[in-house]
């Protein structure tokens, strides 16, 4: 078996914080003895990551997703545990490993806010040391889905906030490393920006097999760009697995939605549909019908529907859970068992 891409195991990262005292005889203590307390913002965390894999990191603020994110870039330095990216450890090979991963902080830029795009794109090619040639061979390429083009010229500070995200993107993949790590690329962009990133990551995974690791608040990006998630909650994994594996964790229910010719009235009863597992509800022109995972086939249950209002139905949706509430669940899960660990015995 080859080394997988990433290896990270037992990582644990911990931050000191002071609390501060107020007023000046607090400030004055706080000179001479501060109170420290202990943040441990990674708890025990270990995964491991194929070539190739594009998985999404997700969690709640404050969750350790940042800080994950930067021991694997070398920018923090563990308390204890270990890490392999593509054979290194980040926070001892530091300059080779910057040299051989991108990185992009949806929080904060890698660009000169004063230099036209173009010349900061220029500028960090220089620094990667990546040829002329090489440089107009992945500008032309990105190009085609960043549309950098036409805002090459003008200064990063005046970019609007996707633009600048193209941009970052762009400059986060001229040394053609193995590896990105994205988090929260997509923060405060609009749809119509989102999509056009989502778009070059699903590219640049497929095309040039990227791995890639996301983190991003929206659920949706997950869905459409990640097989695997990876789910942190305190500073610990509670879920790692694909995303349909996830999807069977809810006992959920399916939702089958007919639009109908017709209301059906307040007063309306299910008579001649199936009922084992199936509740059925009229909401003015739908017909709505939750299934219990595993219940009734959903076929089967359309079926019926067909059969009893024929000509009647004029459309059906199929609505899977959404993720958002699986993930949900999983926190309040978590959140269950930590309570029932912290009752007195
Ligand atoms: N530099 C730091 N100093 C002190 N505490 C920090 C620092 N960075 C992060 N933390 C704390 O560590 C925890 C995890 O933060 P972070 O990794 O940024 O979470 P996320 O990215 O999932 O929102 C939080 O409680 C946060 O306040
Ligand atoms: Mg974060």
């Amino acid at each position: 078996m080859p080394e997988p891409l990433i290896r990270v195991a037992r990582l644990v990262k911990e931050f000191k914080t002071y609390d501060r005292r107020g007023g000046i005889a607090g400030a004055m203590l706080d000179l001479v003895h501060r109170e420290y307390k202990t943040v441990r913002a990674v708890d025990d965390v270990g995964f491991t990551i194929e070539r190739g894999e594009m998985v999404g990191y997700i969690g709640a603020n404050g969750a350790g997703k940042s800080t994950t994110i930067k021991v694997l870039c070398g920018i923090l330095f563990p308390t204890s545990g270990e890490v392999a990216v593509d054979g290194r450890v980040p926070w001892k090979d530091r300059e080779a490993h910057v040299q051989r991963i991108g990185a992009v902080f949806g929080q904060r830029s890698q660009l000169w806010w004063d230099l036209a795009a173009g010349e900061s794109l220029r500028l960090l090619a220089k620094i990667y040391a990546v040829s002329e040639a090489e440089y107009a061979a992945r500008m032309a390429e990105f190009e085609q889905v960043l549309e950098l083009r036409e805002f090459l010229k003008t200064p990063v500070r005046k970019l609007s906030l996707g633009q600048k995200m193209r941009c970052e993107l762009a400059a986060s993949l001229l040394h053609a490393p193995p590896v990105l790590f994205l988090d929260e690329p997509t923060i405060g962009l609009d749809v119509v920006a989102k999509q056009s990133i989502r778009e070059f990551l699903r590219r640049i995974n497929r095309e040039r097999g990227v791995t890639t690791i996301l983190t991003t608040h929206d659920l949706r990006e997950i869905e459409e760009l990640c097989a695997r998630v990876l789910i942190i909650d305190r500073g610990r994994i509670v879920f790692d697995g694909s995303l349909d594996e996830l999807r069977a964790q809810a006992v959920d229910t399916v939702e089958l939605r007919f639009r109908m010719a017709h209301a059906l009235g307040a007063d309306w009863q299910p008579e001649g549909l199936p009922a084992q597992g199936v509740a059925w509800k009229a909401e003015g022109h739908e017909l709505v019908g939750s299934l219990t995972r595993g219940s009734l086939p959903r076929a089967e249950a359309i079926r019926a529907v067909l059969e009893r209002f024929g000509q009647g139905v004029q459309d059906i949706a199929i609505s899977e859970p959404q993720i958002e509430r699986i993930v949900q669940r999983i926190y309040e899960a978590e959140k269950q068992k930590r309570r029932a660990a912290e009752q007195p015995a």
